[in-house]
């Protein structure tokens, strides 16, 4: 039988930490997974500082790249440092060559890149790979908002789950214990090898391997078409149980629910939520008012939710999951949105100008997904019916301030 390989599509603060907990796994469970991991990087230039232990006489402060820095020192200088990659992580710029004949595909990365890197793999992944997708947003065009594991799904042909959770990047790659929510409920696989061809099926498992005409277009409309070495059933099912072993740490507890949409959303909205948060932090008021902002913001989710995504989606997600209520309070308490909401209000500057600052090239994602959010909702006329949602962007525009959100929380 032949054995999974993963990729990882993004090596961010948070993206790197994935990639920690997946190379564990795969290497302690050899029989499921091929042992590498592949890590696509957004290349970059790095330049080490004279105090760094990785600091080399003879390269001097001339720029390196990236990728290279990790593979020789199995460490994410820029995104995660101080922290110990596993060496069965393989740092890969080309992103086309990182997924290539991968099964499972995690993408995680900032939600405004994940477009343009979805248009270079189209067509040049596995038609039966199976994705899970660890962004944190939504994705709001003039149609509508959707959520990116279903978007990444579509765009792909493949079905994509969602993994979101009280997941402070720092803390878990530290090890400290965490919980974290994976939505992945796919439709059954055909695995046995006598199913019937057919073409372009991801779910296809025949027992001649065909030549496979693949779902998708390149940008001038042209199909692709790929020799297929290997087909479903021709390696372990990719069922919840094997993405409960390739997730699950001691340190990373992982519970497996069915609900994609409110695993997705709660991770989006609850970065706005974190504005707000930091917004009131930096005026000083105290708890109180902290906790008025998540009850409020989780009721905005609870409702957004169903106004927008009915049936599909799950209360009890919210207030009851990691992804939900959970991810709300420690975001609330110690994420970079809140955290740089925070010095903004302080300082007297724009959030952004505090996250160029501060982050040393990481994002967040709350000032986007306030934005887009608002744009959704105003052109629906709603934006009265989500008073935080709507205070939030009306702050980071300007239009608001902090002082005005008692008064505008006042029906809430
Ligand atoms: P990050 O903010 O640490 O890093 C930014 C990343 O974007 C880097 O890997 C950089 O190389 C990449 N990048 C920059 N320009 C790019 C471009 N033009 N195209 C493609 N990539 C580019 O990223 P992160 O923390 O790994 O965040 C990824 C997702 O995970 C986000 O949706 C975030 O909300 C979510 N998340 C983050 C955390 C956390 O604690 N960091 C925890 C849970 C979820
Ligand atoms: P920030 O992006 O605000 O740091 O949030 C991280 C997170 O999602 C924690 O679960």
């Amino acid at each position: 039988q032949k054995k999974h390989k993963v990729t990882i599509v993004g090596s961010g603060n948070w993206g790197s930490t994935i990639a920690k907990i997946l190379a564990e796994n795969t290497r302690a469970n050899a029989g499921l997974f091929e042992e590498e991991v592949q890590m696509w990087v957004y290349e970059e230039d790095v330049t080490i500082p004279k105090d760094s232990k990785y600091y080399d006489k003879a390269a001097g402060d001339k720029p390196q790249k990236l990728t290279e820095v990790i593979n020789k020192h199995h460490e994410n200088i820029k995104y995660l440092p101080g922290i110990a990659l596993p060496s069965n992580i393989v740092a890969n710029p080309d992103i086309r060559d990182a997924v290539r004949d991968s099964t499972i595909l995690i993408f995680n990365l900032p939600h405004q890149f994940i477009g343009n890197v979805c248009k270079q793999i189209n067509g040049h992944i596995l038609p039966f790979a199976r994705g899970i997708s660890c962004i944190k947003g939504v994705n709001v065009t003039d149609d509508g908002v959707s959520l990116f594991s279903e978007w990444i799904g579509d765009g792909l042909g493949i079905y994509c789950g969602a993994l979101s959770g009280a997941n402070l990047a720092r803390e878990i790659a530290a090890e400290k214990w965490s919980e974290t929510t994976i939505a992945y409920d796919p439709p059954a696989m055909d695995n046995s090898r006598a199913a019937t061809p057919r073409t372009g099926s991801p779910n296809n498992a025949a027992a001649e391997i065909p030549e496979i005409e693949l779902p998708h277009k390149d940008a001038r409309g042209r199909t692709s078409s790929t020799k297929l070495t290997a087909m479903p059933g021709d390696y372990p099912p990719l069922d919840q149980d094997c993405f409960r072993t390739l997730f699950h740490r001691p340190y990373f507890h992982v519970q497996l629910v069915s609900d994609v949409a409110g695993v997705s959303l709660s991770g989006a909205l609850k970065n706005v939520v974190a504005l707000a948060a930091g917004f009131v932090d930096g005026r000083g008021w105290g708890d109180n008012a902290k906790a008025a902002i998540m009850r409020i913001g989780l009721m905005e989710m609870v409702k957004f939710g169903k106004e927008f995504f009915g049936e599909t989606v799950q209360t009890a997600t919210f207030t009851e999951s990691s992804a939900g209520v959970a991810d709300l309070i420690t975001s609330c308490s110690g994420g970079r949105n809140f955290r740089c909401a925070k010095i903004a209000v302080e300082k007297g500057i724009s959030v952004q100008e505090v996250e160029k600052q501060e982050l040393n090239g990481q994002k967040i994602q709350g000032t986007t997904t306030a934005e887009e959010v608002n744009s959704f909702l105003k052109a629906r006329g709603l934006e009265s019916e989500y008073p935080l949602f709507t205070a939030v962007n009306d702050i980071l525009l300007g239009k608001r301030q902090v002082d005005d959100i008692p008064n505008l929380m006042q029906d809430s």
